[in-house]
């Protein structure tokens, strides 16, 4: 059965009210669409976890900069509600897929800044990215009122910058995170894999090896000097077609490296790279 589709916020507020009315528990998954088997990992937890899923699907242009890849982010709708609807035997998912003026009306003028988590890294490399998230990414749970939200490791400053914001502004709502979807030679699952050429998509196997060396020698061969780790992560993702924007060895709470070099767990290790001119991130969490 075909998820049902909700493209305006006044229709979504009267269903999600009176699916509260019943005392329904409702799962969000929030997605820019173009939706691969990572994406559809969320919406079985969702579904095992709530009694209503709502997939959102919306290219947000508020995080993305000028020069990004806004325009000509993938939009596959049909096939996206092609693949829900194989995960609708009970029909109970709502797909919310409002348009850019519904979220974002005339004279809108509020937007969510966080700190912290927010600030190195991708909060480095793409100033305004987590402004435009936690912004729509309010936006979506007070217009759900889900219960529930899941995401995927494989944005982990994301999430760790929703968690951020969900703790300090008492959004009533719980975060999960699902751990990252490969495909079978390693690469993390993205929307953005499929600007890549063959020829740059087995490059980009770069990413995945170089957590996989990385966690060999902090675990196998016990080495805990971060320089080191650090030095060989990007001796593997070091090409001539490659940039490295960052690859680090972070706490995980604060996503800042802890003082001196020694590795103490847990760890964070994360990636981004451009690869030709894709921007992939990745990342691995040691316990
Ligand atoms: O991870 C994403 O796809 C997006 O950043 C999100 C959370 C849907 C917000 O637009």
């Amino acid at each position: 059965m075909k998820p049902k589709v909700v493209r305006e916020c006044a229709e979504l507020h009267s269903l999600v009210k009176s699916l509260h009315r019943q005392g329904l528990r409702i799962g969000l998954v929030p997605t820019m669409g173009a939706l691969h088997a990572g994406h559809i990992s969320l919406v079985k937890e969702s579904l095992k976890n709530s009694d209503w899923t709502i997939v959102s699907i919306f290219v947000n242009p508020t995080q993305f900069a000028p020069g990004e890849d806004f325009e000509k982010y993938p939009r596959t709708l049909e096939s996206d509600l092609a693949l829900l609807e194989a995960e609708n035997e009970k029909e109970n998912i709502i797909v919310f897929t409002p348009s850019a003026d519904e979220m974002y009306p005339k004279n809108f003028y509020s937007y969510v800044d966080v700190a912290g988590v927010a600030q190195p890294l991708e909060g480095a490399f793409r100033p305004t990215h987590f402004r435009g998230v936690a912004t729509v990414v309010l936006k979506l749970f007070n217009m759900t009122r889900a219960d529930v939200a899941f995401f995927g490791q494989k944005d982990f400053q994301q999430v760790q910058v929703i968690r951020q914001f969900v703790r300090d502004l008492n959004v009533p709502i719980e975060i999960r995170m699902s751990p990252i979807k490969r495909e079978e030679d390693g690469l993390a699952m993205s929307s953005r894999n499929r600007y890549l050429s063959s020829e740059a998509r087995q490059r980009a196997l770069c990413l995945s090896d170089s957590l996989n060396r990385a966690k060999e020698m902090i675990l196998s061969q016990n080495c805990r000097s971060r320089s080191a780790v650090e030095a060989e992560i990007r001796k593997i993702l070091e090409h001539p077609k490659h940039s490295i924007d960052y690859a680090v060895i972070v706490d995980p709470e604060t996503l800042l490296p802890r003082p001196g070099d020694e590795i103490v767990l847990p760890v964070a290790i994360l990636l981004a790279v451009r690869v030709d001119d894709t921007r992939l991130i990745d990342n691995l969490v040691i316990d």
